[in-house]
């Protein structure tokens, strides 16, 4: 396999996916260990808050707010969204109760699969923008002003719009799952 391939885009992601799974074992494994399986029920509360903190991004590439760098934002989106599931991952733990909440996850989990995979095409992207960015020699622009252009470029280019036609409708079908699961939770709070 070509080498910058693989140092560039198949390592990041099999580590970021790797540590994902890894550190959701080990996880739920100390909280059983400690006695402190409660934690990873409420754990999903602050997971879901993350995940749709992380969204502010989408609000920013949509100009509904203004404030704040976009590739910041898409990093923040990177971390939250990972850091979120991980937590939402351990609250699933191996528990099994209802269908809901285990469909909601293998949404959740295919939305990060795709994410990565968003993470791998946008960073090939760039670097193909970028290149001709060099080519055509952008002058009077401040550096800034290029490092924005350059990243709008890469975020439209035709591999990412493509992408995202399969990343937003499972991310809106992992989102109706975990709305469904939270509407029920809310229903039979304190029923059982
Ligand atoms: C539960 C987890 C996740 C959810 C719900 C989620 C949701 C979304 C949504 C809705 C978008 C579309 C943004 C837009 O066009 O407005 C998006 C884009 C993106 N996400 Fe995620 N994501 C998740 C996890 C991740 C992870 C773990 C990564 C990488 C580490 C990631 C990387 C990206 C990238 C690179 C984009 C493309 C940016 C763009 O199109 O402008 N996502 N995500």
């Amino acid at each position: 396999m070509n080498n910058s391939l693989w140092r560039e885009h198949v390592l990041p992601f099999t580590v970021l996916l790797g540590l994902l799974a890894a550190a959701t074992l080990a996880g739920d494994y100390l909280l059983h260990r400690m006695d402190l399986v409660w934690i990873g029920r409420y754990l999903g509360i602050p997971g879901t808050l993350l995940i749709i903190g992380s969204l502010i991004y989408s609000a920013r590439k949509r100009k509904y707010i203004t404030a704040s760098n976009p590739k910041t934002l898409l990093r923040f989106h990177e971390f939250t969204a990972w850091l979120g599931s991980l937590m939402v991952l351990i609250h699933a733990g191996i528990h099994f109760n209802a269908i809901l909440p285990w469909l909601a996850t293998v949404a959740m989990g295919i939305n990060v699969i795709s994410g990565l995979v968003g993470k791998i095409l946008l960073e090939r992207s760039r670097r193909h923008v970028q290149g001709e960015r060099e080519h055509y020699q952008l002058r009077g622009m401040s550096r800034i002003e290029v490092e924005q252009a350059v990243f709008w470029d890469a975020v439209s280019l035709d591999a990412m719009t493509r992408w995202r036609k399969v990343h937003i409708p499972i991310f809106i079908v992992f989102a109706v799952l975990a709305l469904g699961h939270i509407i029920s939770i809310f229903l039979f709070w304190g029923w059982r």
